[in-house]
């Protein structure tokens, strides 16, 4: 199985190494405490969603006695191998059936997956059955108004892109990079809160993520999001 994250894995990587990179900088500093603040100290089962590189399943490992993770790019799984010691890995793909599981997961997390997955009710139906009663899942996403400043900016394509309430896909490219251009879903803080209640959770907490005054200081390039909500991080609970 070969897809667009394979294909533009080293592209990521080498981006994701970078210390200048404001993007990947954002999530190492901003974005990833915000998520971890949303998730249990002490999980028995852990599964991260859509793992990638590896870098956030890394900080699931210490909160956690047993973590899975899964990703459908075989070149994502390998990198994270060497940076993730105590993680299981599974190469499968999240619009499908998700694979079975001999025990239920306490905690799964969901960062930066869910704008490339077409079917959100599918994957809340899966994430649902595989959790245990009162379990978290913990989601981060691009915040829906962020786009409206992409659009402002004239630095994201969409034939169908109106607003906040368009419900279409965006192009835009991580890290500025021209390999890195990907379809994003923009969906609703309504729609994920109505779609993952009507598979069973129950929304305990939102953090609408912005960029730090000493973000801006140390990357002027985030000064347009200054005061603006950058990434949506949602904790819901499975009742
Ligand atoms: C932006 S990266 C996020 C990586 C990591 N969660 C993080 O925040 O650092 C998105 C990841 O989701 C994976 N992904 C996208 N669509 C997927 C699908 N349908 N099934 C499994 N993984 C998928 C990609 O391969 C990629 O590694």
């Amino acid at each position: 199985m070969t897809n667009i994250w394979d294909r533009i894995q080293p592209k990521y990587i080498k981006n994701a190494k970078e210390d200048h990179n404001a993007d990947f900088a954002y999530e190492n500093l901003v974005n990833t405490p915000s998520l971890l603040c949303l998730c249990d100290e002490n999980n028995d089962y852990t599964l991260d969603l859509g793992s990638g590189d590896g870098r956030f399943t890394r900080r699931l490992e210490v909160i956690s006695n047993h973590i899975y993770a899964i990703d459908y790019s075989m070149k994502m799984i390998s990198a994270a191998k060497n940076i993730c010691t105590k993680t299981n890995f599974i190469h499968s793909d999240l619009e499908q059936p998700f694979p079975r599981f001999k025990n239920k997961f306490n905690l799964i997390t969901c960062k930066l997956l869910l704008m490339y997955i077409n079917d959100l009710d599918n994957i809340a139906k899966e994430v649902s059955a595989i959790m245990t009663d009162n379990g978290a899942l913990v989601i981060s996403v691009t915040h829906p108004l962020k786009w409206i400043v992409d659009q402002q900016k004239g630095t994201i394509k969409s034939q169908g892109y109106k607003g906040y309430l368009s419900e279409v896909g965006v192009k835009g490219n991580i890290a500025k990079e021209k390999e890195l251009e990907l379809t994003f879903l923009n969906r609703t803080i309504q729609t994920y809160t109505n779609t993952f209640t009507k598979h069973g959770f129950v929304l305990e907490q939102v953090i609408e993520t912005g960029v730090p005054d000493f973000f801006v200081i140390k990357y002027p390039q985030y000064l347009e999001f200054q005061h603006k909500p950058y990434r949506l991080n949602m904790k819901f609970i499975k009742r």
